[in-house]
């Protein structure tokens, strides 16, 4: 049955509209596939995934199609406008990072976002122009093929032309979301982008995006050129000069991706592959894995008090050590050896108390905003060769910049908010940090994007990653936990409830209905200020199981995610 509903729509999305109407699977199963899985933030992502590994394109070439088409059918996360990071591991057990994230434009300053009294102006890093960094998604797609690409670039992009061009009917979460941003769009855009709508989008409503389709047209035949210089790069930059933007046609051709070493550690006799500086992802994720098997939460209830007050008292601890020592590797020496070793974590939770939170004050003091949910997408790909493609990508917050390039139809990120824009002072993450992430031209902001994969005895295992901000880290290393110390399965590990903390703002945060009052109750005794939310975990991600075949994992109950395999 999946694969009859999938079938119709590839052949329907690719020729007409197209509503996809995929029930979620019922059971607490994820997907299964014998040889190959995709699983993406959007069913049609999904189809375009699929699409290429049937026609014999690896997993790269899988994931460079999802890429663009998630520009097209999940405007606020997938994009050409931003950037992001890819963690891939070949058959052969050759693991490789890309990172293709934005940069700070070279006109850009230490105090650019200060006002006349010091303090940051919030709205000129989060919305207009100015608060875009240099985008990296097309150059890190281009360099994907370059080095990994089986089938032809063109045929890469074919799919979202086709699904820009002959458009796509939204979804209900994706008309809401166009919905709540419409005074972004009318505030930070000079004309009106397709998505101003004063009627109000609704589900099923139609997004056909035919300057999109020609600026990917651009892309497909000049390859990156066809985004960084000519045409589109004329638009963007113009773009940038009416708008009050600093992102030059230089800062466009000397965009460049960098392949870099993974983050590599071990828990419990699984390998893990992360992702390096400049994203704090991978470095985070180790120091929570060696925390873990530090204090040993599979011998504790899952998310019963004992767990979770251990586990926020290892998340504060980990994210204090972010603020202060990660940022930009071409800019700032991370001490990434000493972070990740294991005497240090050993020392560092041991001050971890059994029966009372230590004051964030004892760690590092701060002042900070609550924290608040925007977007990004994680995808998984795995082909029938083996090969593995973990990605997670941006604009940062939902539709980014909200300023969306005259003539061209994309999005672009509003990125710069990542970065320290004052000692101490939060960004929409509520995350704070120092002189390591401290804005300078050229230099890249710091990320929590986790893009992961690990090995069991040698053999792929685990494909995973979730957007959600500073959120992301934490969730990747639940997925991971969940799986290994609590024996769930892939889907039911993604459906369990998260929690989360991060040192500032103060507070341990639980999914909604994710504790039983005694445990909040007991939490609250050991001096944790607890505040419910909704989730921002995304887990789009895919297992290895025993006899070889592989469960889908995909976040079906938070968002329209969907797996496929076959
Ligand atoms: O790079 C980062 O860490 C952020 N720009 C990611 C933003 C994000 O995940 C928003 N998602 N829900």
């Amino acid at each position: 049955m999946r694969k009859i509903i999938l079938l119709l729509l590839i052949v329907v999305s690719f020729f007409s509209c197209y509503q996809p109407k995929v029930a979620p699977p019922q059971e607490v199963k994820g997907a299964i596939g014998e040889n190959a899985m995709v699983a993406t933030t959007h069913p049609l992502a999904t189809a375009v995934g699929l699409e290429i590994l049937k026609k014999g394109g690896n997993a790269i070439d899988a994931a460079i199609a999802i890429q663009f088409a998630l520009t097209v059918v999940y405007p606020q996360a997938g994009n050409i406008g931003g950037g992001g990071f890819a963690v891939i591991r070949l058959a052969d057990g050759e693991v490789s990072t890309l990172d293709f994230r934005e940069k700070a434009p070279e006109l850009s300053k230490k105090d650019m976002y200060l006002g006349p009294d010091g303090e940051v102006v919030q709205t000129n890093i989060r919305l207009g122009h100015l608060a875009s960094g240099v985008p990296g998604s097309v150059a890190g797609m281009w360099e994907l093929h370059q080095k990994h690409g089986h089938l032809s670039w063109s045929e890469l992009i074919n799919p979202a032309i086709n699904l820009a061009y002959s458009g796509h009917l939204l979804t209900e979460g994706i008309a809401n979301s166009l919905n709540e941003k419409q005074n972004n769009f009318q505030e930070a855009n000079r004309y009106q982008p397709w998505v101003i709508n004063d009627k109000g989008w609704n589900k099923g409503d139609t997004a056909i995006q035919k300057e999109l389709a020609s600026t990917l047209s651009f892309i497909q035949k000049q390859g990156r050129d066809g985004f960084y210089k000519g045409i589109v790069a004329d638009q963007l930059v113009k773009e940038m000069i009416l708008g009050g933007g600093i992102i030059s046609a230089k800062d466009l051709i000397d965009y460049q991706p960098v392949w870099r070493d993974p983050i590599k550690g071990s828990y419990k006799g699984y390998t893990i592959y992360s992702m390096a500086p400049p994203s704090s992802g991978g470095i985070a994720l180790i120091q929570l894995l060696k925390g873990s098997e530090h204090l040993g939460f599979e011998k504790m209830e899952f998310n019963g008090a004992e767990m979770l007050h251990y586990k926020t008292e290892l998340e504060r601890r980990v994210y204090a050590d972010r603020a202060v020592h990660l940022g930009d590797p071409d800019y700032y020496e991370v001490p990434t050896a000493a972070l990740i070793d294991d005497d240090y974590n050993k020392t560092r939770f041991s001050s971890i108390k059994k029966n009372k939170k230590t004051a964030s004050s004892e760690m590092k003091e701060g002042d900070v905003a609550p924290y608040e949910s925007t977007e990004t997408t994680h995808f998984s790909v795995v082909d029938p060769a083996g090969n593995a493609v973990a990605l997670t990508t941006t604009l940062n917050g939902s539709y980014g910049s909200s300023v969306m390039v005259k003539g061209a139809g994309f999005f672009l990120n509003n990125e710069m908010d990542d970065f320290s824009a004052k000692p101490g002072v939060p960004n929409i993450y509520g995350l704070i940090g120092s002189e390591a992430n401290a804005i300078a031209p050229g230099k890249r902001m710091l990320s929590s994007m986790t893009p992961t994969i690990l090995e069991k005895e040698g053999a792929l295992f685990l494909v995973t990653g979730s957007p959600g901000g500073a959120t992301i880290i934490t969730t990747v290393f639940q997925s991971i936990i969940n799986v290994i110390d609590f024996d769930m399965g892939l889907q039911e590990a993604i459906n369990a409830k998260k929690t989360h903390s991060q040192w500032l703002p103060d507070t341990l945060f639980i999914e909604n209905g994710g504790i039983s009052t005694e445990v909040q109750l007991d939490l609250e005794k050991r001096g944790h200020a607890i505040r419910f939310k909704e989730s921002t975990s995304k887990i789009n991600a895919i297992l290895v199981l025993e006899d070889g075949s592989l469960e889908g994992g995909a976040d079906y109950l938070r968002s329209d995610s969907y797996a496929e395999g076959f």
